[in-house]
């Protein structure tokens, strides 16, 4: 059988996109219950591609209830109160990068919510964390973004001083405190952190559950295939968002919205089916295949540019492939196994489906890793610190080490919008930037998100949506969400 090849610029996806939305196309629905489609269906018990032990009715019995969510949840100040003192004090976020902190006295300050941290190397093989304040009347300690070698950390306001382990250094004219006000802990007041995969989760609990039991095995034996401990930073954003956090990370949570929000997506991704699997503590993956065609889609022989990109990336030319569309994921996943891909990656631990689809796995309560066997997007939704219609994107692009000689993975620059001439060889690393929703330099794909959450959040809160949203089995993950996040309003958790 003879194939249709795409005649156009591969890296013309403008155009591309501009047919689709051209189109008055045809949405073909989702056929089937997603609920017992593989991945790779022959995937062993207990390997990484199988799915977790667990469904979603068995870990929350009343999911049902879930599929109703009250709209008051995403804009009210109460609401807002109680998730900082029921939810966010008790569960483990990411702080930050242990790359960012190599060396003693490497520092960084993380803000979330009311709170501010101060992230610290105090010897060779320690990182701590502190409340970023002064104990004496309050100033932050730290104002910069980070820093290196600190020897010790001054306040601006009356110097009072403290060393690298939070121990207090100088009391500034001690003698004019009566001494019964010095008698108690002068010390920084210590946050548990705890480091995994390169990344340091801090939590904010006197006696928090510990971090090997919140995150579920499987979920952990699965990511750690990747060893991100090994990837480094290429870009760095802190978007401002005029939306609740939750507004913004339900929209980085299934695949749904691919065929209207993001119609280039289709050509490669198949959202028709996902593998959703469910762990306990409210974490979640969602495995998207790459390489084929949405069923949404009516061709599935011609291979187009989008796949054409996938192709180079995984070592197949596309200009002598005899297959159709619908075989191009098989072909990729192969040639990459047999060593064929530009990048000269080394993709032994990783499971048939991580070397080729794309793994959404979400830490409870605010992470969400979008992973590709080269890259991967770290996205945290964290809260503003008074205002319930805003938040904060901090989406983190990790390379893995890599060849990139004779390209670059088609992901970084299209998608993710990373500039082509920097250097992502890991020698480099990209500051955190501060952006806006108007000018998000997040890239194509993720401003795509961006571009519409606003009005999203606004259309939240009106009257017309009559207090709830109503959610599909397709938007499984933010059932499982709430269902979670009910649990910590309820303090049984
Ligand atoms: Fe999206």
């Amino acid at each position: 059988m003879s194939t249709k090849t795409s005649k156009s610029n591969p890296s013309n996806f403008a155009s591309m996109l501009d047919d689709l939305r051209k189109t008055n196309r045809q949405i073909n629905p989702v056929l089937a219950d997603p609920e017992d489609f593989l991945v790779e269906p022959n995937a062993a018990p207990g390997s990484l591609d199988a799915k977790a032990p667990k469904r979603l009715q068995e870990l929350y019995p009343d999911i049902a209830h879930y599929r109703k969510i009250p709209t008051e949840l995403y804009y009210s100040h109460d609401a807002m109160e109680k998730e900082w003192e029921k939810l966010w004090t008790k569960t483990w976020i990411i702080a930050g990068r242990a790359s960012d902190v190599a060396e003693p006295g490497d520092w960084f300050k993380f803000d979330i919510g009311r709170e501010s941290i101060l992230i610290v190397r105090s010897d060779k093989d320690t990182v701590k964390a502190f409340y970023n304040v002064c104990k004496h009347r309050g100033n932050q300690l730290v104002h910069e973004e980070c820093g290196k070698g600190a020897k010790s950390f001054i306040c601006s306001y009356h110097s009072w001083m403290w060393k690298c382990d939070g121990d207090i250094a100088r009391v500034t004219d001690r003698n004019t405190f009566s001494p019964e006000l010095l008698c108690d802990d002068l010390n920084l007041s210590k946050i548990h952190c705890h480091i995994w995969g390169g990344f340091i989760f801090i939590n904010l609990a006197e006696n928090p559950v510990p971090f090997d039991e919140y995150l579920d095995p499987a979920l952990r034996r699965a990511l750690d295939a990747y060893k991100f401990e090994e990837w480094h930073i290429v870009k760095d954003v802190k978007v401002t968002v005029p939306a609740n956090w939750k507004t913004n990370l339900d929209a980085f949570a299934e695949m749904y919205h691919l065929h209207q929000t993001h119609p280039q997506g289709v050509l490669a991704t198949d959202d028709h089916f996902g593998q959703y699997d469910f762990y306990k503590n409210g974490h979640s993956r969602m495995i998207v295949p790459r390489g084929k065609v949405s069923k949404r889609q009516d061709d599935h022989e011609t291979i187009n540019d989008a796949l054409r990109s996938l192709m180079e990336d995984s070592g197949v030319n596309p200009d002598t492939f005899t297959g159709k569309a619908d075989d191009v994921r098989d072909a990729c996943q192969k040639a990459k196994r047999q060593g064929l891909s530009p990048f000269q990656v080394d993709y032994t631990n990783l499971s048939d489906s991580q070397i080729i689809d794309t793994w959404s796995c979400s830490v409870f309560p605010n992470l969400n890793l979008n992973i590709n066997a080269e890259v991967a997007l770290i996205q945290r939704f964290i809260p503003h610190e008074s205002d319930p219609d805003q938040s904060y994107y901090h989406i983190t692009i990790l390379s893995r080490k890599m060849n990139t000689e004779k390209r670059r993975p088609f992901f970084l620059e299209f998608t993710y919008g990373v500039d082509p001439n920097q250097d992502i060889s890991g020698n480099f690393r990209p500051e955190l930037k501060h952006t806006t929703v108007e000018n998000s330099e997040v890239g194509f794909l993720l401003d795509q998100d961006l571009q519409q959450i606003g009005q999203v959040h606004r259309g939240i809160k009106s009257k017309g949506l009559n207090g709830v949203l109503r959610l599909s089995e397709q938007e499984r993950r933010i059932q499982q969400f709430f269902a979670e996040y009910d649990l910590y309003m309820k303090d049984l958790k």
